[in-house]
């Protein structure tokens, strides 16, 4: 009898490089630089919370697009840091980590032959999660020592295939962030187009000098047209715990919701009942790119 055959969907793709650098480094013994392992412990308050949530027996499915009260907390913080007007309910969706909040994204909006550019070097899940969907990644490395864009290099990229540019600011792995300069250079390139942006935002809390954090949240004209996601794992030294958020005008994330819903639908429930409280304290993050140099 014949045995299936799977062809592969990611035929040039292996084992991501922080799994493998992990593994050597725990073989080794090494100190372990190649992965998100903050080396301090996470705020003994918030475990309290997560364990008090569970007594309190908040353990079952919250709503798919995540707890409200944690939705309006995040949007008070948003207006609050961002001066961004966003609504709880229809623009923002609680996920299981910002990687699947990206994943989602670009599954959301990419066909195949789409073009998606992406920034090098890059967090190593954007290239897959493009190819998956039949997409095409177009490189434009950063521009060292500096690791800023060359905007020059993305007017040139733009063809009639772009469907969507892919942010990261600050950036893993180079730590350079966006500028108030890239963010004119994006609003014109992007101007009177159908592109899409994705903005990995997940170390907007991680900015150092007194440098402010460019998020697309903060201008109307890119919000209109951007997929922004969040890791609380980033912001709480809780990576383990995989939660964070997509943020989206209602168009968008109403569509964002069809290809949540049938993925994982609802994301854990005690964590954002505890973090619904946690997140009212500003100074666990507002203090953070200061008291982690
Ligand atoms: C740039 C970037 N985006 C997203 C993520 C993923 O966040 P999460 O663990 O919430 O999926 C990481 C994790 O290392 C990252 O470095």
């Amino acid at each position: 009898m014949a045995s299936p055959t799977i062809h592969s969907k990611l035929p040039k793709v292996g084992t991501t490089i922080f799994t493998q650098m992990s593994m050597l480094a725990a073989e080794y013994k090494a100190i372990n630089l190649g992965q998100g392992f903050p080396d301090f412990m996470m705020n003994p308050d918030l475990i309290a919370l997560v364990n008090k949530s569970m007594q309190d027996g908040n353990n079952q499915y919250v709503h798919m697009n995540g707890l409200l009260s944690l939705r309006e907390r995040l949007a008070e913080k948003m207006a609050d840091l961002y001066d961004a007007n966003i609504h709880p309910d229809s623009e923002i969706t609680i996920t299981p980590g910002g990687t699947y909040a990206i994943y989602t994204a670009l599954t959301t909006v990419l066909r195949p032959g789409d073009e998606v550019i992406v920034f090098e070097p890059a967090y190593d899940s954007y290239i897959p999660n493009i190819i998956i969907n039949g997409a095409i990644p177009v490189l434009i490395p950063l521009s060292f020592p500096s690791y800023s864009i060359n905007w020059q290099l993305v007017k040139e990229s733009i063809t009639s295939k772009t469907k969507m540019i892919v942010l990261n600011s600050p950036n893993n792995p180079t730590g350079s962030v966006l500028s108030s300069y890239d963010i004119e250079h994006l609003r014109s390139v992007v101007k009177n187009t159908g592109i899409f942006i994705l903005s990995d935002e997940v170390y907007e809390h991680l900015i150092f000098d007194d440098l402010r954090h460019e998020s697309m949240l903060r201008y109307a004209d890119l919000l209109e047209r951007s997929f922004v996601c969040f890791s609380f794992g980033k912001t709480y030294h809780c990576t383990g715990w995989k939660l964070g958020y997509c943020v989206a005008p209602q168009p968008l994330m109403n569509e964002f919701r069809k290809v949540h819903q049938f993925n994982c639908f609802s994301s854990h429930s005690p964590v954002q009942f505890a973090l619904s409280e946690f997140v009212q304290q500003k100074e666990q993050y507002l203090q953070l790119g200061k008291t982690i140099q």
